[in-house]
């Protein structure tokens, strides 16, 4: 028996002599120190051994079961550490290796506008009403006082979807949509995207409006001049001056044009301005009896003002920016110029 159990004992040293994963060392473990592993099969050889004998070998038994364990439990550990080691080894990181760094997004130029625009506005008490793009010819014409065979028709060239939808082409249309379920007094702004067929470097087929409209008692062209003059010199710089121009929509009488003096000029005549020290940045007008009337308000009582600009085209004066075409692409390199 003794000869047996050293033996064993010479096959486990042999066995783990070269094992170097903690997978393998555990399978051996398994072996011959598991449940029916060689150790314990040999010790089933005890009832051969004569009872006085029984003590003695118990003892060497007991302890080839503490040598291997403790063989066992170092290498384990030994081969672990190795391990550990070799895996963070694998898992370093060369701090010194250039990056790759992450591009931080920026707001397109309209975007920048529009929200200049609102706060602007929504610092003199506007609130924002943002109507559907695709309107009935109601909202988008009649109703803004030009019905079917009006002339004033041809001056906005119209996508149609049916005869009697398509694609707004101003936002004046959110005007009738207030004022149908608003009473004065209204104070609103209203973005979004219009529609035109056109296409050249200063026209594109989808372009922003942001519309105004202040009804109310005693409104007169003086508040509309004062309003401008207040967003003039917020959007373009102090000591810029407004100046308004007769024009004609059919939806406002009188109707007008608003110019602001050159800012990059300051008046004197530059490319910006054409030479003229003016630059043309909106429509604008004495919201027409006739439509307060449509929409159920008295034109005895109230009155009201209305303008309509082109975001594109104050973002365009705004930062220089010589195509429209520019802000449509969507071009990253055009774009990352606009990081706030
Ligand atoms: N809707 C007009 C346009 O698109 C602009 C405008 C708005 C004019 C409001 C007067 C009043 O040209």
């Amino acid at each position: 028996m003794q000869e047996k159990i050293n033996e064993l004992k010479k096959r486990i040293a042999e066995a783990i002599k070269d094992v170097n994963s903690s997978d393998t060392l555990f399978q051996i473990k398994m072996k011959f120190l598991g449940k029916s592993g060689e150790v314990s099969e040999l010790m089933k050889g005890m009832r051969d051994v004569p009872k006085e004998k029984r003590p003695e070998i118990g003892m060497i038994f007991n302890a080839l079961k503490l040598w291997a364990e403790e063989q066992f439990g170092k290498l384990d550990k030994a081969i672990k550490e190795k391990e550990l080691k070799k895996q963070y080894a694998a898992e370093a990181i060369d701090v010194t290796l250039p990056g790759n760094t992450m591009r931080k997004g920026a707001y397109h130029p309209n975007t920048l506008v529009k929200r200049e625009l609102i706060s602007i506005f929504a610092g003199m008490g506007f609130t924002v009403f943002e109507g559907p793009e695709i309107e009935n010819d109601y909202y988008n014409f009649t109703a803004l006082n030009t019905p079917a065979d009006h002339p004033a028709r041809d001056m906005q060239d119209t996508f149609y979807i049916t005869g009697d939808l398509l694609l707004r082409t101003q936002t004046s249309a959110g005007q009738i949509r207030v004022m149908e379920k608003q009473k004065p007094p209204i104070k609103i702004l209203s973005p979004g995207k219009v529609y035109r067929s056109d296409d050249d470097a200063t026209h594109s087929p989808m372009f922003s409006q942001m519309e105004g409209l202040v009804v109310d008692k005693g409104i007169t062209l003086c508040d509309l001049k004062g309003m401008l003059d207040e967003f003039a010199r917020k959007i373009f710089g102090d000591g810029v001056k407004t100046r308004l121009r007769p024009s004609y929509f059919p939806f406002t009488e009188p109707s007008v044009e608003v110019d602001v003096s050159c800012f990059e000029c300051g008046g004197k005549g530059c490319r910006l301005c054409k030479g003229t020290g003016w630059i043309e940045v909106l429509g604008a007008g004495m919201v027409n009896r006739h439509v307060l009337e449509g929409c159920g308000i008295d034109p005895d009582e109230y009155s009201g003002f209305a303008f309509g600009m082109g975001i594109e085209r104050i973002a365009m004066l705004k930062y220089g920016i010589n195509n429209m075409k520019l802000l449509f692409e969507g071009d990253t390199r055009f774009l990352r110029q606009f990081k706030g």
